[in-house]
């Protein structure tokens, strides 16, 4: 990047915490389970700067997350996993609270000795979480006397445990919250140039906004996925058997013609990987062109796709990559995502990988440590890149 971009908010550093003031931290643990535990513990390990510098000042330490969307105090979204993973990794005891506000949790938190962890339950068994209860939100706030926000894939949510806290206590930024920030809005109002993008994914109504947005910011956007089956169609090229999202047909035409008049040049697929039917041992053929015959479909965008788009990247100042090129959970259909994320992971530039799938498949390759920043947020990143308020920063204490 080329400059920095300041949060313009107060951050964790800011905060006179001292011995025993009890502080609530919002993290965002909402991870995939799996067998009663924690399958992926990334979300779980970017928090942990926050809490070890808290855990230093001797701090009681309550935290608050969510996990998955229950309706009610479903037992399969407690986040008893996490607690124990949490332990795990800090090396230390965290206690599990039995629910989010009440008796129960007034009582262990008042029992928290310095540097002690409670974590409470899921907050979205609360029914006024998303609604952003004041009631909720005041019952949170009695619990501590500082509010810090680390989650940052939740930021875009104006829930009662994220902005509705944050307006009750002195209320700061954690440091995975600051660097999300600053590295995408970095990335958006001082890239260094040229910036190229590459969005994948299967619907153009998923990305328009951030598609709108880059096709004014960027030098390149690279276009991959299913989601190029809707531009194809906007331009009357057979897409035979494809995944093909009909309402994006319209949006991809619209950009397209957005395309005619910017600075920023469009780029789609020119070869694709096709296949008779969506499966590992389907019959595969490489095609060098982009019209797909009837009975089959693309699954996996071609190798001179590939040379272009790495050509591209490789000689970006900065890069952001959000969504895959193919079915790369399949492994006859991972070639081009592969290619995508061992550019981004070689290119000299600064690079951003944002989105469950883009981190999931640096992950399947071993990149994922390989790139500038892999930003924990899925909603929140797009939000933010496509200039959007995210109510959970906003509601913070200025700087
Ligand atoms: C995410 O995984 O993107 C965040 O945790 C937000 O979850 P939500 O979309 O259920 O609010």
């Amino acid at each position: 990047m080329s400059a920095a971009v300041g949060l313009g908010k107060k951050t964790l550093r800011d905060l006179d915490v001292k011995p025993g003031d009890r502080v609530l931290v919002r993290v965002d643990f909402n991870v995939p389970l799996k067998d009663g535990a924690v399958a992926d513990d990334g979300r779980i390990r970017a928090a942990l700067p926050a809490i070890e510098h808290l855990r230093e000042r001797g701090a009681k330490i309550v935290l608050a997350s969510h996990l998955g969307r229950p309706k009610g105090a479903d037992p399969s979204t407690s986040l008893e996993p996490v607690a124990k993973r949490l332990g795990e990794l800090l090396g230390t005891h965290v206690f599990q609270a039995p629910e989010v506000v009440g008796p129960e949790v007034r009582r262990g938190a008042a029992r928290l000795e310095n540097g002690e962890i409670l974590l409470l339950e899921n907050t979205r068994w609360e029914p006024g979480e998303t609604k952003n209860d004041a009631q909720l939100a005041r019952d949170l706030a009695d619990l501590a006397d500082f509010f810090v926000i680390d989650a940052f894939g939740s930021v875009h949510r104006a829930h009662a445990s994220t902005a509705g806290v944050a307006e009750l206590l002195p209320a700061a930024a954690g440091p995975l919250l600051e660097r999300e920030v600053t590295t995408l809005r970095g990335l958006v109002e001082a890239p260094s140039r040229p910036l190229v993008v590459v969005l994948g994914g299967a619907k153009v109504s998923d990305k328009i906004a951030l598609i709108d947005r880059f096709l004014d910011i960027a030098d390149s956007l690279l276009i991959g996925g299913a989601m190029c089956f809707s531009f194809f169609r906007s331009r009357g090229i057979p897409t035979g058997d494809s995944l093909v999202e009909e309402a994006g047909i319209e949006l991809a035409r619209e950009a397209l013609a957005k395309a005619e008049s910017s600075s920023c040049e469009l780029l789609l697929p020119v070869d694709l990987v096709i296949a008779d039917r969506f499966a590992a041992d389907a019959e595969r053929r490489e095609i060098d062109a982009v019209d797909v015959p009837d009975g089959w479909m693309g699954l996996d965008i071609g190798p001179r796709t590939v040379e272009l788009y790495a050509e591209r990247v490789k000689s970006a100042g900065t890069v952001f990559w959000n969504g895959p090129m193919g079915a790369f959970e399949m492994e006859p259909f991972a070639a081009g995502t592969r290619a995508v994320a061992e550019a981004v992971a070689d290119a000299p530039g600064t690079t951003v990988v944002g989105g469950g799938d883009s981190a999931a498949a640096l992950s399947q390759f071993g990149l994922a440590d390989r790139v500038t920043h892999l930003s924990t947020g899925g909603g929140a990143a797009l939000e933010l890149l496509e200039g959007r308020e995210l109510p959970g920063v906003e509601a913070l204490d200025d700087a």
